[in-house]
């Protein structure tokens, strides 16, 4: 069957070789590229909306789920990363590994992480700005900053986001290095002035009842907040630029991990412990929380300290969608012409700026649990399809050199497997129907124009890199 053609992992790994990314990073700087990843509008807006509408003061147990999820697929997930070291992401290496239809459908819910994700994001950022503006005495209508399933109209704020940093992406602008670790500080000082500041507030009489959704509402925390980790999948793409893969990749995935884990449980224990959970769905549950204790100046920073750091996570998943687009095109699967480079500039504009409009339009109208859960689905499937790859590219292409193995393999690809499914599984069942309904367009895409411009379909070699 010509929709399980694979790309040649072997032209794929030569390709890369050709590219000769500047091996740099050690265990430390994958770490630090973790965190600049994840901490975002999960830790910083879905807590609320989490404790408040699913699991209570329990989110923390909903953290360790989720993060144990995370764990198994993303060492899972590494391993393929190393295997196809092409700065690529899981739908290059299932191309390799699984087949063009699995690629593909691999490739169309990274749409769903990427873009849906930046709204999502992009809300998140709304949120704390506007928070922060009615603190210094500068008050915008809700008209205007919120969706209207919450009483607004259309929430400006997040579309000026998005659509500002697609020209600013169009304009080439990457993250340095060192910009990235200044505001990773950043954003850990705003999460640690939170703890410190809060932290002795804490009133044990708010963790009662503990679990007032019972454990399915645990479940379903988990699976709203593993949204809180998204990003974690970035460190493993660098697996080419590493020292040393077999040992620093492991320490900065896991390590990223477990950083973000420990502070996501603590913040959740003290947000719930500082006010009672029921009044934590609001647009900036961390910087509110502050200020219901008494800590103007404090929230203020803390809100100060999570735009920033939103602002990052936002950039990172923009620039990721464009990657993405950019990839399934030069395969043939989506039209070549969308992802033209700039003449000047050299980043493909046109789809940069598609994107970042479609990211503003969901952003503008849709509220953010919504958005989130559709990017968690899409995402944890994707991560379901790449441990199965890594199994089954042990057992096809056992030769190839695997610069990073995933331990005890038979293990932790099943966990991986089972544990993000079981997340998925707790997702709302509207959630599963927008899912059905973006895969059905899915498939309706591929069989309308990429399995015929494939560039697998025209040329009579089996492989392109
Ligand atoms: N993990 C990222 C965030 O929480 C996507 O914003």
């Amino acid at each position: 069957m010509d929709i399980m053609r694979t790309k040649s992992i072997d032209e794929l790994r030569a390709g890369a070789e050709k590219q000769g990314l500047k091996k740099t990073l050690g265990a430390l700087d994958l770490v630090m590229l973790g965190i600049g990843c994840i901490i975002g509008t999960g830790i910083f807006v879905l807590t609320g909306v989490a404790a408040a509408k699913y699991a209570g003061p329990a989110l923390m147990l909903s953290f360790v789920l989720s993060g144990a999820a995370c764990t198994f697929a993303a060492l899972a997930y590494a391993e393929l990363a190393a295997v196809v070291p092409i700065a690529g992401s899981a739908y290059t290496y299932s191309y390799a590994a699984l087949g063009e239809i699995i690629a593909w459908i691999v490739g169309w819910n990274l749409i769903l992480e990427y873009s849906v994700g930046s709204s999502a994001v992009a809300a998140g950022w709304s949120g704390y700005v506007v928070g922060l503006l009615k603190s210094g005495g500068i008050e915008l209508s809700k008209t205007y900053t919120a969706v209207p399933a919450d009483g607004g109209v259309v929430n400006l704020p997040a579309m000026f986001i998005a659509i500002f940093l697609s020209f600013l992406l169009v304009r080439g602008t990457k993250e340095s290095a060192t910009l990235n670790r200044i505001l990773v500080y950043i954003k850990l000082a705003a999460v640690l002035i939170f703890l410190l500041l809060a932290g002795p507030k804490v009133n044990p009489a708010n963790w009662s009842p503990f679990m007032p959704f019972g454990f399915s509402g645990v479940a379903a925390g988990a699976a709203i907040i593993f949204f809180a980790y998204i990003g974690f999948d970035a460190v493993a793409t660098a697996a080419e630029e590493c020292r040393n893969p077999n040992r620093d990749l492991p320490v900065g995935i896991v390590g990223s991990l477990v950083v973000c884990t420990i502070l996501y449980i603590v913040v959740a224990g003290v947000l719930t412990g500082i006010v009672p959970y029921y009044e934590l769905n609001n647009a900036e549950p961390v910087a509110y929380a502050l200020r219901a204790i008494g800590y103007n100046m404090g929230s203020a920073l803390v809100g100060t300290g999570a735009i920033a750091g939103i602002t990052t996570v936002l950039l990172v998943l923009m620039y990721g969608q464009t990657r993405v687009f950019f990839a399934m095109s030069r395969d043939g699967l989506i039209p070549h012409g969308i992802c033209k480079i700039h003449p000047v500039y050299g980043t493909p504009h046109v789809i940069t700026l598609v994107a970042g409009i479609a990211v503003a339009l969901i952003a503008g109208f849709t509220p953010i649990g919504i958005i989130a859960e559709l990017t968690n689905i899409g995402t944890l499937f994707a991560f379901v399809v790449s441990a199965i790859g890594v199994w089954v590219l042990r057992s096809s292409r056992p030769d190839l050199p695997r610069p990073f193995r995933c331990p005890a393999v038979p293990i932790v690809a099943p966990l991986a497997v089972i544990s993000c499914s079981y997340l998925m599984y707790n997702l709302p069942v509207e959630t599963w129907i927008r899912f059905g309904v973006w895969s059905a367009i899915g498939f309706a895409v591929y069989f309308a124009y990429g399995y015929r411009n494939s560039l697998l379909n025209r040329s009579p070699q089996p492989a392109k890199k």
